[in-house]
């Protein structure tokens, strides 16, 4: 029977916040003892300088459009690479980091990933999502056809490590690695939004 820690049961408290505390040899902090300390410099800016900053970071980010249609021109490799090292860049549980980009450019790939998608599109629209879910999606005019998949001249896939293994083969956890995708996600969004910056009217 499961104990109750506050309004949580032992079993849901393991399953977020797994570890065998009664092993001492568990007891080692997965991020090495000599990982290096770097001293943090805040900037002196002005409230001036910061509002404008503010202002102008809000007006860029309003700008941002969920888009389901992509040209097919190319994208210089180093943006690709930088944007996705702005993800990186994102905080997590314990430092542990628990993401793994993926790059995709070649087209055979690019069609192979669309096709397992639409694959698992169509169920999800026929099948496993709800009449009311597929009903409250209509305004988007979205099904399972995904043809940006293979138009777009890169994907990024993101994947999420639960736990990884240390050099002396030791389990990390990688603690609230969900939320630490998603913040990691979320700034590379940002990062594409500022690189090209998506001009939008209400005429289109
Ligand atoms: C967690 C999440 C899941 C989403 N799933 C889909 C999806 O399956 N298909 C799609 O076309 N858009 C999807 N969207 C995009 C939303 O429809 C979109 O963010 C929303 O309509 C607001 O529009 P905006 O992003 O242009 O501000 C998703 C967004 C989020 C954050």
């Amino acid at each position: 029977m499961a104990v109750q820690l506050g309004n949580r049961s032992t079993t849901e408290a393991e399953r977020d916040f797994p570890g065998d505390d009664n092993d001492p040899d568990h007891l080692v902090s997965t991020i090495p003892e000599d990982t290096p300390h770097i001293p943090y410099q805040p900037l002196k800016r002005s409230d001036d300088e910061i509002l404008e900053r503010s202002r102008e970071f809000y007006d860029l980010m309003a700008k941002r459009r969920t888009v389901r249609a992509y040209s097919t021109e190319a994208i210089p490799q180093e943006v690709l690479e930088n944007i996705i090292k702005t993800a990186g860049t994102a905080p997590s549980g314990a430092h542990t980091e628990p993401w793994t980009f993926v790059l995709v450019q070649d087209a055979e790939t690019k069609a192979a990933i669309r096709d397992i998608i639409e694959e698992e599109e169509y169920l999800n629209y026929s099948k496993k999502m709800s009449r009311q879910w597929v009903t409250d999606l209509t305004p988007f005019h979205t099904n399972h056809i995904k043809e940006y998949l293979s138009d777009a001249p890169a994907l990024v896939l993101v994947f999420r490590q639960t736990y990884s293994w240390t050099k002396n083969g030791k389990k990390s956890m990688h603690y609230y690695s969900d939320m630490s995708v998603s913040i990691a996600v979320g700034i590379l969004l940002a990062a594409v939004q500022e690189a090209y910056i998506q001009q939008w009217t209400s005429s289109g």
